[in-house]
């Protein structure tokens, strides 16, 4: 019988392009996918360590995983993803194998041997099993050298490696032949990227000029490789859409210190009012975290001024939360859980208001939307500007390009009316 496989993906979207390419590797092996976890003969965990509350999500698993193999003794589970050393030995008691990401190519080795999987060197040349057809996530780097001080990522995925951009363009390329819709360029760091003489800003363009009615998305970008020469390939690349995640991480410069992020408030702003004089219209997204160690209300409330002033589009918010290996961790996580939930609400508020006063904007124009989903009689989908769209509509519209008057706007969306 063949054998059947089930992944659980946690965290970010680089996770969840790594599990496309786990998918396809175990599809080369022989595996078929299990529409249910209790019918899978091998479940692969793919983990997220960026906060403890994911760490602690994976624990929640294995005690389902028990279960399950008091119904199928031959049961096997694969831990894999970003996986901190002090939790690797504390769960390599509860997964059969822990296999490092990087070593995809030669994952047939501990589960089957198998040749033709052996072949690439990069893990990320193995062609994935794309989630959807009509969008595709392609990694273009993997890892980090910014050691920003509270951060797992430089641990966990490694030094940046960037991918040859000819591999990237050739992936690219196949996707849009077979139909995909929009191209998502992935790396913990897209706009330090460089391959021979090709950084981001040519890349962008280079993935531009391939013919095909499609769009462009990326991230993540960090605010100090955001170069005049990336800004300004943004703004004339007609396929790149205008909506840019750019993490800020805190509006106090000396917090922005203590977490090693080399800017200052000052130049982000500054950075900031480029982009947006390049590219009108752009919606801006970023990164927070609060209750950094040692951030003071005052400091705080600079953060909050900031928000107030960029007027973001979106936000993820996130609560400081101490990582091991990290260089903050020596520094003492003094700010309550309590204090941190309400700086949480503070900047979720404002957001609310900015994002809602953004979407306004929208109503009475209309607008190219790529739907990805249909419930309830209803579709939705993505704006150009990475706007989440609802409207009536039918199923067999998911995937294509339609054209939509908006009619009513929501600080988490729009509404809209097919045309
Ligand atoms: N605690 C809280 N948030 C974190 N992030 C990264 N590390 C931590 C941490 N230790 C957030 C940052 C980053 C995003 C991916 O996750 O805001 O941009
Ligand atoms: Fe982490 Fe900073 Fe690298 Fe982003 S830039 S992955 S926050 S170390």
């Amino acid at each position: 019988m063949t054998k059947k496989y089930f992944i659980i993906t946690f965290g970010c979207q680089m996770n969840k392009s790594d599990s496309e390419r786990i998918a396809s590797l175990l599809e080369l092996m022989g595996y078929k996918p299990a529409q249910k976890i209790n019918r899978a003969d091998l479940i692969v965990v793919n983990m997220c360590s960026i906060r403890q509350s994911a760490v602690d999500r994976v624990y929640g698993k294995i005690f389902d995983f028990a279960k399950l193999k008091t119904q199928n003794s031959k049961l096997k589970t694969v831990l894999t993803g970003c996986i901190l050393k002090k939790d690797r030995q504390k769960f390599a008691q509860k997964f059969n194998l822990i296999l490092n990401i990087k070593d995809l190519t030669k994952w047939p080795l501990p589960l089957i041997m198998s040749d033709r999987t052996l072949l690439e060197e990069n893990y990320l040349n193995i062609k994935p099993k794309y989630q959807t057809q009509f969008s595709a996530s392609i990694p273009i780097s993997n890892g980090c050298n910014n050691f920003c001080s509270y951060c797992v990522v430089p641990f966990t995925r490694g030094p940046l490696v960037c991918r040859d951009h000819r591999k990237i363009l050739k992936e690219v390329r196949k996707v849009i032949k077979n139909g995909t819709k929009e191209i998502w360029l992935l790396g913990q760091n897209v706009d330090d990227y460089q391959s021979r003489e090709i950084n981001f800003a040519k890349l962008l363009k280079m993935v531009n000029d391939i013919p095909g009615d499609f769009w462009i998305r990326f991230t993540s970008s960090h605010p100090n490789y955001f170069s005049d020469e990336l800004i300004k390939t943004i703004g004339e690349c007609e396929k790149v859409t205008p909506y840019l995640n750019l993490p800020v991480q805190s509006g106090d410069n000396k917090i922005l210190k203590k977490m090693n992020r080399p800017y200052t408030v000052a130049r982000y702003k500054k950075l900031v009012k480029r982009i947006r004089k390049e590219i009108p219209g752009i919606a801006l997204s970023t990164d927070i975290i609060v209750g950094f160690p040692g951030e003071t209300k005052k400091q705080f409330e600079n953060t909050k001024k900031l928000f107030k002033e960029i007027k973001y589009d979106m936000a993820y918010i996130a609560q400081y939360s101490p990582r091991q290996g990290t260089a903050a961790l020596k520094l003492e996580d003094n700010v309550s859980q309590k204090e941190k939930n309400r700086r949480e609400k503070v900047l979720t508020k404002i957001l609310e208001k900015t994002a809602l006063e953004n979407n306004k904007k929208y109503i009475g124009k209309i607008i190219n939307i790529l739907p990805t989903k249909h419930k309830n009689g209803f579709l939705t989908g993505k704006s150009f500007h990475y706007k989440t769209v609802k409207l009536k509509g039918k199923k067999d519209l998911i995937g294509k390009f339609i054209k939509v008057k908006i009619i009513d706007a929501l600080p988490w969306g729009l509404k809209g009316k097919l045309l």
